[in-house]
């Protein structure tokens, strides 16, 4: 098998399980709980004078731990609806990002660089996150 086939599946494989989590967390939230907004809070922002996770993961200083709840999180959202933008290129960006996230926590060659390049803020922010009111 082809390196990009075996990484599609595995994306595949992460999203399917991530699916059924966040359905269930869905109905039970009715709006309350948003598995992006915990994902983005959790992992990708931080108080004042401390980095996020995804911060540290990027330079290879996030621990064991940090990576296995960020691929989570990541999964989680990724199996959710955005609150706008086109559906199939969320799915993309997000499978990109849950991929690179297991990647680093196989500690993969190379991991942090694509999770750098696919934990790109701005890049998904402006499509898929509402502008403040
Ligand atoms: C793959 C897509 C994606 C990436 C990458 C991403 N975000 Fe987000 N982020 C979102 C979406 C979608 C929302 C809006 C969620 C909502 O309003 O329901 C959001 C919202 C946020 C929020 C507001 C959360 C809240 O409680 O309202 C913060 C803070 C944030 N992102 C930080 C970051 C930072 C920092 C990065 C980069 C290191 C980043 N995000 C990368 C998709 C992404």
């Amino acid at each position: 098998m082809k390196d990009t086939t075996k990484t599609a599946l595995r994306a595949f494989a992460v999203l399917g399980v991530a699916f059924s989590v966040c359905v269930t967390g869905l109905v039970a939230a009715d709006g309350k709980s948003n598995p992006i907004k915990d994902a983005m809070k959790k992992y990708n922002s931080a108080p004042k004078g401390t980095d996020p996770v995804c911060k540290k993961a990027s330079s290879g200083t996030a621990t064991k731990e940090e990576i296995k709840g960020m691929l989570e999180a990541y999964t989680a959202m990724a199996a959710c609806k955005p609150p706008q933008g086109d559906e199939a290129k969320w799915k993309k960006l997000c499978a990109a990002l849950v991929e690179a996230t297991a990647a680093l926590d196989k500690g993969e060659a190379g991991a942090a660089d694509k999770y750098k390049a696919a934990v790109n803020c701005k890049g998904c922010h402006e499509d898929f996150k509402p502008k403040k009111k």
